[in-house]
C-alpha cells in the first residue's frame, strides 16, 4: 500500500491541482474518478501555467500516466482540445493516457437539456453550474435508457441504432420546452463521434483492469479528487452540487479500486472559503474584505472565468467534510493572500435564528441557509509569505492561525502553501502543530 487521495473539502478549487502535482514524483499513476470539464486544476511549474480539466494533473510529469477512470463522464472534443492544448506546451501523453471505456459520453443534447434548467423562467432551478453537460449526462448514466459510454463508440452499427432512438426522444423533448431549439441530426452526431472515437482509440482501454494490474505491481496510485466535498450530490449542499460523489466517497465507484488500497487521505483546503456558481455559503464576505481576498487570491473561475464568492475559514464545513473523506492530514493553501487583513475570522460553529448552538453541518438546504457562523477572531499579520519556506520564517501569528485551524479541524496540517509554484510550499514534518 502506497497509494494517496487528494480531495477538496469545500466548495471545490481548493487548489488539488498544485498538490497532486507536488505528490506525483512519488506516485506511478494519477486516476480521476469522477466529474469531467467542469474541473479547473492549475498547476504553475517553472514560470510555466498549466490548466487541467479532464486529463489527470500526474501527466505533467513524465514518468506519470494518468488514468481517467469509469466515474468520468467525457465530452470528447473537449478532451481532444486538452490533449492538443497540453501537446503545445509541450506536454506529449505517448502512452501515458488512459481513457475508461466505461465512461459515460456528453453529447450536444446534454449541454441543451443544461441551458434548459439553467435558463428556465423559475431562479429557483438554476445551479449556477459549468454548463459543460455535467448533470444531464450523469442523468442518463443512471436513468440507463440514454446513457452511452466510451466503449459504444466502438461498435459502430449498434451505436448509431442506439443515437438515432436517443435524438428522436431529445428532440421530441427539447423542441417542446427549449423555445430556439435547433433539432440534432442524429446521423450526423453519430459520424461526428465515430470521429472522436477514432482519435482516441489508443487510450480507451479497460482501466479498472488496468488498475489492479499497476496495483499487484506495487505501483503507487494517486487519486485526484475534482471539486470538493462540499459539492458532493450526497454529502454536500444539495441541490447546490455537482452530480457525482466528489468526496473521496466516490474513488472506489469511479475507478473500481477498493479504497483499502490507500493509506495516505489528503484533505485540502484553503485558509478561507470560496464558492463559485450558486447555494449557501454561510461564511460569505460579500463586501470589501471578500473584494480584497477575491483581487489578492485571483479568485476567478478557472473553467468559466466566474468571479468566485470569498468568505472566512468555515471551521464548522471543514470538519464535516474531513470526516465524510476520512482526511487524515490537511494541505492548507493560499495562506499567503490573508497577509494584510489585520483580523482574521473563523467560523467555530454556527447558530439559527433564535441564538441557539448548530455544532454540526445541517442536511437541509433550509437549516443550512438560515445558520450564521459564530466567529472566533484571530490576529493578522503584515508580512508578504511568498517567500517564506520553512515553518519557523513564518510570522507568528500565521503559524498561530496554522496551529488554530488544526485544533479546530481535528486534523494535522501536514502542507501549507504560501503560492502557486511548487517551490512556494512548507512541508510542516515535525513542526505540525497538535490536534
Ligand atoms: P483546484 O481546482 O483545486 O486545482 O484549484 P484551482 O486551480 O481552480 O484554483 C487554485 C488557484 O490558486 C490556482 O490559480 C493556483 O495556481 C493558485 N494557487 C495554488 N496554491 C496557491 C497558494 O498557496 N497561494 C496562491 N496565492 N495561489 C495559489
Ligand atoms: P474544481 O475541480 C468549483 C460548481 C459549479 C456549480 C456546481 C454545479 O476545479 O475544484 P456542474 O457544472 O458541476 O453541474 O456545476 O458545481 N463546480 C465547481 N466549483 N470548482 C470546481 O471544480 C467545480 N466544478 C463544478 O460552479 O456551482
Ligand atoms: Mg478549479
Amino acid at each position: 500500500m502506497a497509494s494517496t487521495c487528494v480531495v477538496g473539502l469545500q466548495w471545490g478549487d481548493e487548489a488539488k491541482g498544485k498538490i497532486v502535482d507536488l505528490l506525483c514524483d512519488q506516485h506511478d499513476a494519477v486516476v480521476r474518478y469522477q466529474g469531467g470539464a467542469n474541473a479547473g486544476h492549475t498547476v504553475v511549474a517553472d514560470g510555466v501555467t498549466y490548466k487541467l480539466s479532464l486529463i489527470p494533473t500526474g501527466i505533467l510529469r513524465p514518468g506519470t500516466e494518468g488514468v481517467i477512470g469509469n466515474g468520468v463522464v467525457i465530452h470528447p472534443p473537449a478532451l481532444l482540445k486538452e490533449i492538443e492544448t497540453l501537446a503545445a506546451q509541450g506536454v506529449e501523453m505517448g502512452s501515458r493516457l488512459h481513457v475508461s471505456d466505461r465512461a459515460h459520453v456528453i453529447l450536444p443534447y446534454h449541454m441543451a437539456e443544461e441551458r434548459l434548467t439553467e435558463e428556465s423562467a423559475s431562479a429557483a432551478d438554476h445551479l449556477g453550474t459549468t454548463r459543460r453537460g455535467i448533470g444531464p449526462c450523469y442523468k442518463d448514466k443512471v436513468g440507463r435508457v440514454h446513457g452511452v459510454r466510451v466503449g459504444d463508440l466502438y461498435h459502430p452499427e449498434r451505436f448509431r441504432e442506439h443515437i438515432e432512438r436517443i435524438v428522436a426522444f431529445k428532440n421530441r423533448l427539447l423542441l417542446a420546452m427549449l423555445p430556439d431549439y435547433e433539432p440534432i441530426e442524429a446521423g450526423a452526431v453519430a459520424e461526428e463521434y465515430l470521429g472522436y472515437a477514432e482519435r482516441l482509440r489508443p487510450y480507451v482501454r479497460d482501466t479498472t483492469t488496468w488498475l489492479h494490474h499497476a496495483i499487484g505491481q506495487g505501483k503507487r496510485l494517486l487519486f485526484e479528487g475534482a471539486q470538493g466535498s462540499l459539492l458532493d450530490v450526497d454529502h454536500g449542499s444539495y441541490p447546490y452540487v455537482t452530480s457525482s460523489n466528489s468526496s473521496a466517497a466516490g474513488i472506489a465507484a469511479g475507478s473500481g479500486i477498493p479504497t483499502r488500497h490507500i493509506d495516505r487521505w489528503i484533505g485540502v483546503v484553503k485558509a478561507y472559503t470560496t464558492r463559485v456558481g450558486g447555494g449557501p455559503f454561510p461564511t460569505e464576505q460579500d463586501n470589501e474584505v471578500g473584494e480584497r481576498i477575491r483581487k489578492v487570491g485571483r479568485e476567478y473561475g478557472t473553467v468559466t472565468g466566474r468571479p468566485r464568492r470569498c468568505g472566512w475559514f468555515d471551521a464548522v464545513a471543514a470538519r464535516y467534510s474531513a470526516r465524510v473523506s476520512g482526511s487524515t492530514e490537511i494541505s492548507l493553501m493560499l495562506l499567503d493572500v490573508l497577509s494584510g487583513i489585520p483580523e482574521l475570522q473563523v467560523a467555530v460553529a454556527y447558530e439559527d435564528e433564535s441564538g441557539r448552538k448548530v455544532a454540526e453541518m445541517p442536511g437541509h438546504l433550509s437549516d443550512l441557509e438560515r445558520c450564521r457562523p459564530v466567529y472566533e477572531t484571530l490576529p493578522g499579520w503584515d508580512s508578504d509569505l511568498t517567500g517564506v519556506r520553512t515553518w519557523s520564517d513564518l510570522p507568528v501569528e500565521a503559524r498561530n492561525y496554522v496551529a488554530y485551524l488544526t485544533k479546530q479541524i481535528g486534523v494535522p496540517v501536514s502542507i501549507v502553501s504560501v503560492g502557486p509554484e511548487r517551490r512556494q510550499t512548507i512541508i510542516l514534518g515535525n513542526d505540525a502543530p497538535r490536534v
